[in-house]
């Protein structure tokens, strides 16, 4: 059977600057798309690179007192570095100073000028430098590029100019019959309201005010325009007019070229023009993605660390950096990025639902099984419903990956991973290990196990550092065979008898309390009851009650109702009446010593969102440090039972 193929670009980055986490967006985006694809038995060709030529390029080379092509070496090398970090798995790299590129555009250049696609004639008129690009008075606001909003400049010289209105009516004909070419569909309406409709000028696509840029092959007083220059970079990388094109005749047409909106024109216009000169098939899809905002606006390296995506990286790890991208934001529209954002996804989607449910499963195996993964015995219809969704999940992520919508694909894996927990709640293995019902008990982890394998499995292209660490707990990591797309189609291939090994927590919580708001992990117990001692005992009030013995409002109102989210409950030994818990309250992790060891087995607890008295003085039990009273009632029988809220609130709530 034929192979499928599968070509992906980013766009080649200006190395004119050191690059910030919105850059990376596009990259990783690519990077989760590449690997989806290789992952379902695509063969796949990543691109991406730099675009190191222009007058911007060589205005910042001047200002740093560098040749150009020093200036541009320097950064190239730290961007290959950070795509590193980012474990960006590129198949090629194209710089559009390297030799390859040059042969080709000159080529191209030639092809147009012979063909008589271009010609020569006077350009007066205005340019954006920052975006390369040219602007007509009509199209420019008060001076300003409309794109950007810097000043243009008016230049004025001889150029080449490519005949556009030539292919306008085949590029509409094109863009109508395509549906899918242009993405999100707002934004191929706005090319064909604002651009070509109205009827499109034709290009300039050489300057001579400036050197750096690939020499106009017949007319050496003029360089290539820079964007004519950087879109062939799609074609010179797969070999284009060279003595090899297989690459060009295995992967061409590109099937997405992954774009920022800004340059969707570039893209949607002038690129597929170029195209049709060449005789070129056009790319199947153009997506246009949204940006990446900070609070106070666009992002820029001036804003400091906050952006800079390799003190990013190091703070809180590649995956998680590309977990947020990837879901905060649906691909296409614009969205927000803070520390609070991600450290909030870190704690609840990587800490909470997704590291629970691991560690809550290998702890349990390790208790009933001695950490080997049982045989399924005796089955229920409960079981039903997660095979079922496991074994649709695939099939889901492939037409939602089809689409690029990232965040809806990590969404449905996360809906897995919840119901996942649920399971744990609603089959209990505790209660069926008490009452000795080992073959059900056996059916239940066994499922537990295989659900985790198979959301593992799912994870690989968004976050490729996180299975492999999954793997190694469960036993796995040398089992190729169990790490593939084809193993997770069906529910049920993890062989019985694999020995799991509980190991570190995949994402320790975080509090962002650290110097300038830097990220901290949350206390350990042991720093806990030492920051506890060392403080001095807070001044000791009592409470007033009335002469009649009721609280008055103001006495109620001193204490500080919380609900909270119970993580993790373990025995303390030598009480057997006791639970030592740990909670989260809004973001803040507390130990809180309870007396339900007898009514509630560790197993059970996380997850239960309970109320606990918060401001109550911390005081020892058995030695044991307990920072907070959960409420419980206890009925008729002695029975005591957890105070749960009757609706799902969020742990923080003030109660009152
Ligand atoms: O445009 N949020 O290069 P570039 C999201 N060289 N994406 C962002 C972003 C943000 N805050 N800031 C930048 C160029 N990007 C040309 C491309 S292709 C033939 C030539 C994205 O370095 C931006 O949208 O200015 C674009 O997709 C990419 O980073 C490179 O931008």
């Amino acid at each position: 059977m034929e192979k499928k193929t599968f070509y992906i670009t980013t766009p080649i980055y200006y190395p004119s600057d050191k690059l910030h986490i919105g850059h990376s967006y596009t990259t990783v985006a690519a990077d989760a798309m590449a690997r989806f694809k290789r992952l379902t038995g695509y063969e796949v060709r990543f691109l991406t690179g730099t675009d190191e030529h222009g007058q911007k390029i060589e205005r910042r080379a001047q200002a740093a007192g560098k040749d150009p092509q020093v200036f541009v070496d320097e950064i190239v090398d730290w961007i290959k570095k950070l795509w590193q970090i980012m474990d960006i798995s590129y198949d090629d790299f194209i710089r559009t100073t390297e030799e390859r590129h040059k042969r080709t555009v000159q080529k191209i250049f030639q092809r147009f000028y012979d063909q008589g696609d271009i010609y020569k004639a006077k350009y007066e008129g205005l340019y954006c430098t920052p975006c390369e690009a040219f602007w007509t008075e009509r199209q420019v606001v008060d001076g300003n590029c409309p794109d950007c909003g810097r000043p243009v400049e008016l230049v004025s010289e001889e150029s080449y100019f490519f005949r556009m209105s030539k292919y306008v009516d085949r590029l509409l004909a094109h863009i109508e019959a395509n549906p899918d070419f242009i993405q999100p569909a707002s934004r191929k309406h706005e090319m064909i309201n604002n651009f070509l409709k109205p009827g499109l000028a034709d290009l300039c696509v050489s300057r001579t005010t400036f050197k750096w840029g690939i020499p106009v092959p017949f007319d050496s007083d003029h360089v290539i325009y820079v964007w004519l220059d950087a879109l062939s970079n799609y074609i010179t990388a797969l070999g284009y007019l060279s003595e090899d094109d297989s690459l060009l005749q295995t992967f061409w047409p590109a099937d997405v070229h992954l774009i920022g909106k800004e340059i969707v024109r570039f893209h949607t216009i002038y690129w597929p023009i170029f195209l049709m000169a060449l005789g070129l098939e056009l790319p199947k899809k153009v997506f246009g993605h949204g940006w990446l905002l900070l609070d106070d606006g666009k992002m820029s390296k001036s804003k400091g660390n906050v952006v800079d995506p390799t003190v990013l990286v190091e703070r809180y790890g590649s995956d998680a950096i590309r977990y947020f991208l990837l879901r905060e934001i649906p691909f296409g529209a614009d969205g927000h990025f803070s520390e609070e954002a991600l450290v909030q996804r870190i704690n609840y989607d990587l800490a909470n639902d997704l590291g629970n449910l691991l560690h809550r499963t290998l702890a349990m195996l390790k208790k009933y099984f001695a950490g080997r993964v049982p045989a399924p015995a005796e089955k229920d219809s409960a079981d039903e419903e997660l095979r079922r969704l496991a074994e649709a999940l695939p099939g889901t992520l492939e037409s939602l990956m089809d689409e690029l919508q990232f965040s809806s694909a990590l969404a449905e894996i996360w809906k897995f991973i919840a119901r996942a927990n649920k399971y744990i709640d609603e089959m209990s293995p505790w209660a069926l290990a008490k009452a000795g019902r080992t073959e059900r008990l056996q059916t239940v982890m066994y499922n537990l196990v295989e659900s985790i394998r198979i959301v593992s499995v799912l994870l690989l292209p968004f976050m490729p550092k996180t299975p492999p660490r999954i793997w190694q707990q469960l036993g796995i990591a040398d089992k190729v065979e169990l790490q593939s797309w084809d193993s997770i189609l069906s529910f049920g291939r993890l062989p019985a008898g694999v020995q799991t090994v509980p190991g570190e927590v995949l994402f320790p919580r975080l509090e962002l309390t650290g110097e300038g708001g830097a990220p901290v992990r949350q206390a350990t117990k042991k720093e806990k009851v030492q920051a506890q001692a060392e403080k001095p005992a807070a001044a000791e009030k009592k409470v007033k009650t009335e002469e009649t013995g009721l609280l008055s409002i103001e006495e109620f109102a001193r204490m500080d109702l919380r609900v909270a989210e119970i993580l993790a409950a373990e025995p303390v030994a030598g009480a057997d009446k006791l639970l030592k818990l740990q909670v989260d309250v809004g973001g803040e992790r507390r130990q809180v010593v309870a007396g339900i060891a007898k009514y509630y087995s560790p197993e059970e607890l996380p997850g239960k969102r309970v109320l606990l008295v918060a401001n109550l003085k911390p005081a020892k039990l058995r030695g044991v440090l307990s920072e907070g009273m959960l409420l419980a009632a206890t009925d008729d029988a002695g029975n005591v039972v957890l105070v749960t809220t009757e609706k799902p609130v969020n742990s923080g709530a003030k109660v009152k």
